[in-house]
């Protein structure tokens, strides 16, 4: 069955890296597993998929166009630039900051002492893609990873990003999850007003991929 045959897949995965200068960056932990085998699960169902990720070491997935970024702005212009999609996945761990201004040389220790790194925010890509008004893909999915208070968090963002799913995923360093094979998530999606939160089982990233594009097939597919 490829029930996602016909249909334009967009996801987005593995952390962002800003530039501090030429040698060094603000990254995070994220391995790009989860949103890599979201890529195959939808592939496999058929979909035609654009793939847009961070820096990882995972090779391309077969048969998928995958467009390889630094930092969350080129992510962002990648993102813009494969609209329109069916359906838009954002798995990707982008960083909520970069340095205010990239060094164009390595910085050097001072006698003066460190140097001051001034945070600016990011873009956030889900948010934005989520309150387009022309090109908004029919259905947007979000990522919560938290480290506490995980369905509470996720809720938090659900409301602020304007997406239509959350899959929320508790990724204390206990878990294993960041880098890890198996994830335990819950599914946030809305019936009316009120907030729906459907618990999976542990499962192993493909699983969980598997069954996240399940869902997304009952919701967009074409049951062919
Ligand atoms: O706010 P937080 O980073 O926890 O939100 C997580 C969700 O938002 C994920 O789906 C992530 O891919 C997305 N995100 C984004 N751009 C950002 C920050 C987060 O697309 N700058």
């Amino acid at each position: 069955p490829r029930p996602l045959a016909g249909k334009r897949v967009l996801i987005t995965a593995g952390p962002t890296h800003e530039a501090i200068d030429p040698v060094r960056y603000i990254a995070n932990r994220s391995s790009g597993k989860q949103g890599f085998a979201i890529a195959a699960a939808a592939r496999a169902a058929g979909a035609e998929v654009v793939l847009v990720t961070g820096p990882v070491e995972l090779d391309d997935p077969q048969g998928i166009s995958v467009m390889r970024v630094e930092s969350a702005r080129d992510m962002l212009h990648r993102v813009e630039a494969a609209l329109p999609v069916d359906v838009a996945i954002f798995a990707a761990a982008v960083a909520d900051w970069r340095v205010a201004s990239e060094g164009s040389q390595k910085l050097k220790k001072t006698a003066a002492g460190m140097p001051p790194l001034q945070l600016v925010e990011n873009p956030d890509i889900l948010a934005t893609i989520s309150k387009l008004k022309e090109k908004r893909p029919p259905l947007v999915i979000g990522f919560a990873a938290e480290t506490e208070h995980l369905i509470e968090n996720a809720k938090a963002k659900f409301a602020r990003k304007g997406c239509d799913w959350i899959v929320a995923n508790d990724v204390s360093p206990a878990t294993g999850v960041m880098g890890g094979d198996r994830n335990t998530v819950h599914l946030l999606s809305r019936e009316g007003k009120d907030v729906t939160v459907d618990s999976w089982p542990v499962m192993t990233k493909e699983e969980v991929a598997t069954a996240l594009v399940s869902r997304i097939a009952r919701e967009v597919g074409t049951g062919s």
